[in-house]
């Protein structure tokens, strides 16, 4: 393979900066053809290295032209610096510097850069003709030479000039202080950041947007300016974003405590970018998908990930911000935790279960899958290549796990307590993860010595868990065995703190009380608890509770409470059993998850072996239980028959009448049978939806509702409800239930039902449906194609469709006039849909799908090598497939590691596959 640049950067090898950066007041000319960038750094060595002697000054800078240099107001020639690829060096600066008592000196840098002909979409860069910025992780070293890591922290004083009529708005961190007009048509702004922020957190941004404005007054009866800038037609798509951050941040301050800052919060909307938002300081940089949001246009879904969105990178503010991190390895620090708290956010905003239950789906999905593949890493990872590559479903969904196992081994109150100590610790410093737990641990007393392992060992851990009761001692015994898999790097790996979060059910589903041998009744505190966290530590530990009147069904992990595949020789009877009684609602989903997969299994095995059985009955028993749940819930709300109090949580009645997905299915496997699984799990689908076809039908009915739309949990439960019955009824494919979607289609008001049903026309197979498909796909286009966000959803829609000759449908997409592979929500609407989401297709035996994903991913790492990797992540996963496909996937992986010029991200994701 051919030997990029990249290099290997370990945490180990970490050492505090040489140099400090006090002020950073920088001036941006921004110009057509180029944009020239004037630095003032007031810098001086780092007085924690005693001695410090330091007489090289190295600062990180990329894709620049260097015009002057000075010290102190003095040129540097040539002779006294050096410039490479990555940097600028300075060479003996003590007799640089001269005498200074306090040893700062100013260091003054000019340099040019072509934000326009800049693809990567890091550092400064064009969006649909306005400027933007991008820096973490790295991007800001394409701005300006720089010491560009996250523990060097300065004061930011921004000046941008730009042409006034075509940049009207000129924005940056902080408080504007100062404006002005030069003559030719130019102006410009001053701004000035008063908090100390590592370069990651710069941002820039200068265009003609308009915006909303609200105000927002604070738990200490501050008003803070709040503006969402947009484009001029996007305005009508702002007010939801504006509730979720005005939500966001009160409930920061009730939650935990903490109050927004600065006098004004911005956020800006542009369309091309490479993740969902950025945090920047006082300025967040926003994706549009992620920012953008009105009935017509919007999904619930996108609503949903507007409102997470919005508060994940308002609570980035405090975790994030104002304690940031020392180095890249301790990134989960700050996305861990923040996504744990737009999680919680999330779940108190509408259904709690439903939330987890979306949140766990998605993580033993993907990251289960992650932490099983080439790139797994613990969520404190100890080496990387490329920074870009490590903002992973480890990093983020994995890292809030553990932030939410502290919760629940402190519990809520000693959390806070922990978690106000933080904050109030390290205001103003970048730290480690270690900083993290042991205020938490000072806090709340809890010894989290063993928790640790959870941030430095990689890979799912199995629980296998039996249970054995004893009628003479009445006691029940509960056995637990923890292992984890080797991980590249980790063939060895120890036993985790695991909180296991468990209840005993009697047979008429009630908690039995929860009391471990040698717990007294009687001491106040120990008093036996329904429901109680064991704290599982050992390779091997057995649980023996004592005056346990009847065998008892074990309610395990409940919530969720640890990422671990659980192992337990559940009988299907126990699972119903569990999946009606369980008071714990997030168990009883994940009974009839397990359930539906087990029955799944049985059916994949028959069909492989070429033997038939049919489905076991107690599956669709169970269906038609929920679905008499929903029918007798829909009856009494449209009766007004109760109070709303008692009504059943549509959204999760839904969760229950979906068979799992393909994906997670394929995850259970070692090697996955594509094509089987897809087979079987239609084959089930079919039948399910014949046998119940009247009850789906009548839940349709009544789920249909002529009240206006409104995103709220009980609206979006109510059409996720409706939507889910529809799509059963289309899978008969007649010629009723096809135009009973059709003209939901047509007739639909808001965006979730028009889109729902598109889905499902898109993916009929039979000849009825072809006509109607075609309207509505041209119908849709024709009434879209001025709203960005639209267009990419129908791209995807139709990337996504099991049809057969998917391939050449994807193609041609990308060659539809609206297709661009510079905008990455485009390449992920239809590369990304395709080869991520599109299994069937995707793993085609020709192995066309995977030399078409390498074809596009040598295109896109010359322009954007952060897209290119993530894209990769599919191919990388070749050894869950069988000879055939692996050599075909390899195949590919090589050929993209012979190209010449691959980018560090591209290199890395490629070698470590195919190590
Ligand atoms: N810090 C951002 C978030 O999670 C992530 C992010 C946005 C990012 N843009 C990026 C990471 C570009 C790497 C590159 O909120
Ligand atoms: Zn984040």
């Amino acid at each position: 393979m051919k030997e990029a640049q990249a290099s290997t950067i370990y945490l180990k090898d970490y050492r505090v900066p040489e140099f400090l950066i006090d002020r950073t007041e920088l001036r941006f000319e921004l110009g057509e053809s180029e944009t020239r960038v004037i630095s003032q750094l007031t810098m001086r060595r780092n007085p924690e290295l005693l001695g410090n002697a330091a007489n090289t000054l190295r600062l990180d800078g990329q894709e620049m032209e260097l015009v002057t240099l000075s010290l102190n107001g003095r040129q540097l020639t040539p002779d006294q610096y050096s410039v490479d690829d990555d940097s600028l060096t300075i060479h003996g600066l003590d007799a640089l510097q001269g005498d200074n008592d306090d040893g700062a000196f100013l260091l003054s840098c000019e340099t040019l850069i072509k934000p326009q002909e800049n693809t990567s979409l890091e550092g400064l860069y064009k969006s649909s003709g306005m400027f933007c910025t991008q820096c973490e992780a790295e991007g800001f070293r394409k701005i300006t030479y720089y010491l560009d890591r996250p523990d060097v922290m300065s004061e930011f004083i921004t000046t941008v000039v730009a042409d006034k009529a075509k940049y009207p708005v000129l924005l940056s961190n902080g408080n504007d202080i100062e404006r002005g007009e030069f003559e030719g048509g130019k102006h410009w702004v001053t701004w000035e950041d008063p908090f100390r922020k590592p370069c990651y957190l710069f941002a820039l941004v200068a265009g003609d947007l308009k915006s909303i404005d609200d105000q927002y007054t604070t738990m200490s009866g501050r008003t803070i300016d709040l503006r969402i800038f947009v484009e001029a037609k996007d305005l009508d798509k702002c007010d939801h974003a504006m509730v979720s951050l005005k939500n966001a941040m009160a409930w920061d301050e009730k939650v935990y405590g903490r109050e927004y800052d600065l006098d004004i919060f911005m956020i800006v909307a542009v369309d091309d970018f490479n993740m969902g938002a950025m945090e920047n300081k006082g300025l967040n940089i926003f994706n549009t998908s992620c920012v953008l949001a009105n009935p017509q246009t919007t999904t619930d879904t996108a609503f949903q990930r507007v409102e997470a969105v919005v508060a994940h990178e308002y609570f980035h503010n405090w975790s994030g911000n104002r304690v940031t991190c020392r180095d890249w390895f301790q990134l989960s620090l700050k996305e861990g935790f923040t996504v744990f708290r737009d999680s919680e956010f999330s779940a108190d905003m509408g259904s709690r279960t439903v939330k987890r239950v979306e949140d766990v789906s998605f993580l033993r999905t993907h990251q289960f899958a992650e932490d099983a593949g080439p790139m797994a890493h613990p969520v404190r990872p100890d080496s990387y290549m490329e920074i870009s590559n490590f903002y992973t479903l480890t990093i983020y969904e994995k890292g809030a796990e553990v932030v939410r196992m502290i919760h629940e081994l402190l519990g809520a109150e000693n959390f806070r307590k922990g978690s106000d100590l933080y904050f109030q610790r390290h205001d103003g410093q970048a730290v480690t993860t270690e900083d993290f737990v042991v205020a938490m641990e000072e806090a709340s007393g809890r010894d989290l010595t063993l928790f640790r392992r959870w941030y430095s060992q990689a890979g799912t851990p199995v629980l296998t868990v039996s249970g054995r009761y004893n009628s003479e001692e009445q006691e029940y015994h509960l056995r637990v065995k923890q292992t984890c898999p080797a991980t590249p790097g980790q063939p060895e790996k120890l036993p985790l703190h695991i909180p296991l979060k468990m209840a005993l059910l009697d047979s008429q589903g009630q908690e039995i009380a929860c009391q471990l041998q040698g717990e007294s009744k009687d001491t106040g505190e120990s008093d036996p608890q329904q429901e109680r966290v064991l704290d599982v530590t050992e390779v091997e530990q057995v649980f023996v509770f004592a005056n346990v009147p009847e065998a008892p069904v074990p309610s395990l992990l409940r919530g969720f409470s640890a990422p671990v595949k659980l192992q337990c020789d559940y009988s299907r009877d126990e699972l119903v059993f569990l999946m009606t009684q369980d008071s714990d609602g997030f168990n009883r989903w994940n009974a009839a998850q397990s359930l539906a997969v087990d029955v799944i299994q049985e059916l994949l095995q028959a069909h492989q072996s070429g033997s038939s059985v049919s489905a076991d009955p107690l599956l669709s028993q169970a269906f038609a239980d929920v679905l008499n749940t929903a029918i007798v819930d829909a009856e009494a709300r449209a009766n007004n028959a109760q109070d709303s109090d008692a009504f059943a949580d549509q959204a999760m009645l839904a969760k229950l009448l979906a068979l799992p997905s393909e994906a997670y299915l394929s995850e259970l496997y070692d090697v996955v049978d594509v094509d089987g699984i897809h087979a079987v799990r239609e084959r089930l689908a079919s039948d399910l939806a014949a046998t119940h076809k009247a009850a789906f039908s009548r839940l349709f009915e009544l789920c249909r509702s002529d009240a206006p739309y409104v995103a709220d949990a009980a609206g979006i439960g109510q059409r996720a409800l409706k939507n889910t019955a529809l799509a059963w009824m289309v899978r008969a494919e007649t010629p009723e239930a096809l135009s009973v979607c059709y003209a939901q289609f047509e007739q639909a008001e808001n965006m979730t039902d028009r889109d729902a049903a598109l889905r499902l026309l898109t993916n009929a197979q039979s000849d009825y449906a072809e006509p109607l498909r075609e309207k509505a796909l041209s119908a849709f286009y024709e009434q879209w194609q001025h709203e960005a966000l639209v267009v990419n959803q129908w791209f995807s829609i139709q990337a996504l469709s099991d049809r057969p000759g998917a391939l050449s449908r994807v193609k041609a997409l990308m060659a539809h006039s609206a297709f661009d592979i510079r905008n990455p929500n485009k390449v992920r609407s239809v590369i990304g849909a395709f080869c991520q989401h599109n299994a069937l297709h995707f793993h085609d035996r020709s192995g066309e799908g995977y030399a078409f994903l390498a074809d596009q991913i040598i295109v896109l790492d010359g322009l954007n090598p952060q897209i290119a990797a993530r894209l990769l992540t599919p191919l990388t996963r070749w050894r869950k497939y069988d000879a055939d496909r692996q050599e075909k996937m390899k195949a590919e992986l090589q050929r993209i590691a012979q190209q010449s010029d691959l980018s560090p991200d591209v290199y890395e994701v490629v070698s470590k596959s195919l190590k």
